[in-house]
């Protein structure tokens, strides 16, 4: 997070995660019709409502949060007590790690193998769990690969956690990128599901920070009472114009889609011309995860700081993800901007054959 807000800057900015800026002037709202303070304690009923509406759950199940980001520090903190046991994905999200350790879990790990196209193996799953474990912890689609995970395997891994009396929190975030036949949340798959996520990512209003978590009701509740030391209350025009994007949520998706589909065209077709690089090709999703060949140093740290300051060009290096041999490229912010990016890629790998 740190790296990414320090030194991730270049101007050609392939090491995004979400999509472009929606720009305010082109939401459908009355400006006047904004308020600074409200009616908001636990939440601002509205946008519980509409929330709750977008999955299908009862606006009780809904705990708003700021941001994916804040959403998993409440889930998890509500869960875990220091010395529980949380199995975690390989590879992973640093920040998710990162709040595990945080709250003192004794952390294991499964493993998505490259070699399966990143897929959760529920075997994997078995193997790592035990009757210590308290939560089990997965990001669909995966960050940092894009990999989706089918409702049928989140429901053997959901039969697992139940063996041993654990919980499974699925981050969403991306989710709402499978722009065809999108599946509905995990959350409907029983009640040892909880999930957060956000507008975060793929409807380009990152700055509203409209995140939240779906629990079960006396969880959900547990959270609330949480977050009283963490935000106490949320900010009002954010709630109101989050209300606003979820009354044109198509509008801000397909904006955003256009943009991702073409970049995912031209990032397919870079990849094939390049024998120093290898990576799984993903129907959907805002971020790819190419590894570089053993030719290229297999440590992409050093090839992205070249590529950095020789190329102002920028990706956010594997080692964020404990896989220093990758990096992770994103789309769906500017075809112009990425296909020039691509294109400095390939001429810096070049120089490194
Ligand atoms: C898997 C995952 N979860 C959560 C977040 C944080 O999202 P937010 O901006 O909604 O806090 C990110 C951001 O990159 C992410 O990749």
């Amino acid at each position: 997070m740190h790296w990414s807000k320090t030194q991730s800057r270049a101007r050609f900015n392939l090491a995004t995660s979400g999509v472009a800026s929606f720009p305010l002037c082109e939401l459908p709202i009355d400006l006047k019709e904004l308020e600074i303070n409200g009616d908001n304690s636990y939440g601002y009923a509205p946008l519980q409502q509409a929330i709750a509406a977008h999955h299908g759950v009862d606006p009780d199940c809904v705990v708003e949060s700021e941001g994916t980001s804040m959403a998993n520090h409440l889930a998890m903190a509500a869960i875990i007590e220091a010395g529980n046991e949380v199995l975690i994905e390989h590879p992973a999200y640093g920040p998710i790690l990162d709040i595990a350790q945080y709250l003192q879990a004794n952390v294991k790990r499964f493993r998505r193998a490259e070699e399966d196209g990143w897929a959760i193996d529920p075997a994997e799953v078995r193997r790592c769990i035990t009757p210590k474990t308290r939560l089990i912890v997965i990001t669909n689609l995966h960050n940092p690969t894009s990999a989706f995970t089918l409702n049928s395997v989140l429901r053997e891994i959901g039969d697992i956690a139940r063996s041993v009396g654990a919980l499974v929190l699925v981050d969403e975030v991306y989710l709402d990128a499978v722009y065809e036949n999108t599946p509905r949340t995990s959350f409907h798959l029983g009640p040892e599901f909880l999930v957060t996520t956000s507008l975060t990512k793929v409807y380009g209003v990152s700055g509203l920070r409209c995140g939240w978590i779906l629990a079960q009701s006396d969880l959900a509740w547990k959270m609330r009472r949480l977050n009283d030391l963490y935000s106490a209350t949320p900010v009002y025009p954010g709630e109101l114009l989050s209300v606003a994007a979820f009354q044109h949520l198509d509008l801000l998706r397909e904006r955003a889609r256009r943009i991702v589909e073409a970049d995912r065209k031209l990032l397919r077709d870079f990849l094939k011309q390049q024998s120093s690089l290898s990576a799984v090709s993903t129907e959907w999703g805002t971020t790819s995860f190419p590894r570089l060949s053993r030719d290229c140093g297999r440590n992409a740290d050093a090839f992205l700081d070249r590529l950095r300051s020789e190329f102002d060009t920028s990706a956010v290096p594997g080692r964020f993800f404990e896989m220093p041999d990758h990096f992770r490229i994103g789309m769906g912010v500017d075809t112009e901007m990425f296909a020039e990016g691509l294109d400095r890629i390939s001429r810096a790998l070049r120089q490194s054959d």
